[in-house]
């Protein structure tokens, strides 16, 4: 007779036990993601690795759609080392590109003597270290060197890298180009005159640009080669746009601005 009301009221003790058993462990999940969310680790968030991260896919593909050997120094410094020589690294030692005080004392020790280092690894005189080719044992020597030269070069040197073997058939048509604009120095002018100069103007306060006839400006883009430069032109390149923003200028034009540039500023292309 009384097993009734008390089985009713042993099925309510239990529905309210379980409810707080339900209710703690939704709290315990909230908690858990809302704290996850706050998680921030300092070196993901700085602007090298944001800057990879929100990289277009096209640019990440660079690295590995390269054939071994034909890494330009500017790739395999995006992928390997920029980990510990970006702008804004936090590792300790290592010089940092564009950090000219850095690099000074490094450059003294010429071009062979630091890939040397790079290639074989090297323990500096506080124990900083730098990995045997960044860490990355796929690297050849001629492109750990071409990084090497790639990140002094933007440092105050003017290391000349070795050149990428490129294929014949490319070797050809960009020399067929080259003649092409070889007597071109008139358009040269006129495309550097039209568009180029907003930016690349003696006077020009455009950011970064190196200015024509600047040679200090010039120097080190030089070093970097013709071919680098022009596929830089052609491509854009951090804040340059591809083709000076005029997509309807043909290579030869873009390739004769260039020349006429670099010319006007201490090379001869
Ligand atoms: C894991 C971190 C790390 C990576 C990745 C790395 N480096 Fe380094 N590198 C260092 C450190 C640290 C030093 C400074 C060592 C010292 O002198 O204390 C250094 C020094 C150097 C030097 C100067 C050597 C000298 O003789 O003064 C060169 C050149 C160099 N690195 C090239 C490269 C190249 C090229 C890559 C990419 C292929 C690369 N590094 C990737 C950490 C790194
Ligand atoms: C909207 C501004 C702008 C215009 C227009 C412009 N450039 Fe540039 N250019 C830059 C900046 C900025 C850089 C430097 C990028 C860097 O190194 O950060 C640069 C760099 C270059 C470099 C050096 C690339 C390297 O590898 O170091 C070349 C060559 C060049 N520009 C050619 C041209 C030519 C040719 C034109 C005209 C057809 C042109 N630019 C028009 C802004 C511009």
């Amino acid at each position: 007779m009384n097993s009734h009301p008390n089985s009713v009221k042993g099925s309510a003790l239990t529905t309210l036990i379980g409810g707080i058993v339900i209710l703690l462990a939704v709290l315990f999940f909230l908690v858990k993601l809302a704290t996850g969310g706050y998680y921030s680790d300092v070196e993901d968030m700085n602007p090298n690795a944001v800057e990879t991260r929100i990289k277009p896919a096209g640019g990440l593909l660079l690295g590995d759609g390269t054939p071994v050997g034909q890494r330009e120094g500017k790739q395999v410094f995006d992928k390997v080392c920029i980990q510990c020589h970006g702008a804004d690294s936090n590792v300790a030692f290592s010089p940092k590109i564009t950090h000219n005080a850095d690099w000074a004392p490094r450059i003294a020790k010429g071009f062979e003597t630091l890939v040397k280092h790079a290639i074989d690894g090297f323990v500096g005189p506080q124990g900083g270290s730098m990995p045997a080719r960044g860490g990355d044992t796929t690297l050849t020597d001629d492109e750990v060197a071409r990084a090497v030269a790639y990140m002094a070069n933007e440092s105050g040197a003017s290391f000349n890298a070795p050149a990428v073997q490129s294929e014949g058939g490319e070797a050809a048509a960009s020399s067929e180009q080259s003649a092409a604009a070889g007597d071109s120095s008139a358009t040269g002018k006129a495309v550097f005159d039209k568009l180029c100069v907003a930016c690349h103007a003696a006077n020009s306060t455009f950011p970064n640009s190196p200015k024509i006839t600047h040679n200090d400006d010039w120097a080190p883009r030089i070093a970097q080669g013709r071919e680098t430069l022009l596929k830089n032109a052609i491509q854009g390149f951090k804040t340059m746009p591809a083709k000076g923003g005029d997509p309807s200028l043909s290579d030869a034009e873009v390739e004769a601005a260039v020349a006429y540039m670099v010319n006007q500023s201490g090379g001869t292309f």
